[in-house]
């Protein structure tokens, strides 16, 4: 199946974060600056796994862990849930949605089924996954492309530490490069500026999904004062 430069289709006017397939992104041939997909990669395209299709029908209570993600390299955006079966310590359900392009939506697809196959993936194995185990699966992707691979990895890293804040299994929570404003819920001014950017405009709501200064109180007000700091900064 071949597309046209520029054409954006929708797989579903139903989710809240349709996917679309940008042009020249799929099925093109082998040669000099030409791009090649490969059967997989189309595979998971067209029929993608634990795609959540409608948002309205899916219920986000029974998941026990979501991390969202967008791209610095293209603005787009990544949504993922995680079950978790406590007692074994695996990922037993992974669902996801994006506003990202085939490239993403084959990689996600690939990676819930990787962390969910065979009983489900440890946690920890679940942490270490990079981009380029997402790669070998898929067969490849362009050079262009890889940096799709790695919106579902990071999305999967933030739900699993979503699911260790609201398990409070806080010292298991994995930090990347930021700032941390509250040492005992891992918190870093990353994920306050997320926050809000997803919502949070008081300290309620952002204690409601951070968890940030449950453990020690004083932390409460540095937090808060920063995310005052984002939402001027986003939203005047
Ligand atoms: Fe944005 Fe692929 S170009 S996810």
């Amino acid at each position: 199946m071949k597309f046209k430069a520029g054409e954006v289709q929708y797989i579903t006017n139903k989710s809240l974060m349709p996917i679309k397939i940008v042009k020249n992104d799929t099925d093109v041939s082998a040669g000099k600056n030409k791009w090649v997909y490969s059967q997989s990669v189309k595979s998971h395209f067209f029929h993608p796994e634990n795609l959540v299709e409608d948002i309205k029908k899916f219920d986000e209570s029974k998941y026990d862990g979501v991390g969202v993600v967008g791209s610095p390299a293209c603005g787009d955006m990544m949504k993922l849930w995680i079950k978790v079966d406590q007692k074994n310590d695996r990922i037993k359900d992974c669902k996801w949605q994006t506003f990202g392009c085939a490239s993403a939506i084959a990689s996600t697809s690939i990676l819930s089924v990787m962390v969910t196959e065979k009983g489900g993936m440890k946690i920890d194995k679940a942490l270490k996954l990079k981009p380029q185990d997402i790669l070998a699966r898929l067969g490849g992707l362009p050079p262009r492309k890889v940096h799709c691979s790695v919106l579902g990895d990071k999305a999967l890293r933030k739900a699993i530490n979503d699911y260790f804040r609201r398990s409070k299994q806080f010292k298991r929570i994995v930090t990347e490069g930021t700032t941390v404003i509250d040492p005992d819920t891992k918190i870093t001014d990353k994920d306050i500026e997320e926050a809000v950017l997803e919502g949070a405009d008081n300290i309620e709501k952002l204690q409601q999904k951070l968890k940030v200064g449950i453990v020690d109180k004083s932390v409460k007000a540095k937090a808060e004062a920063l995310m005052k700091k984002f939402i001027e900064k986003y939203y005047g």
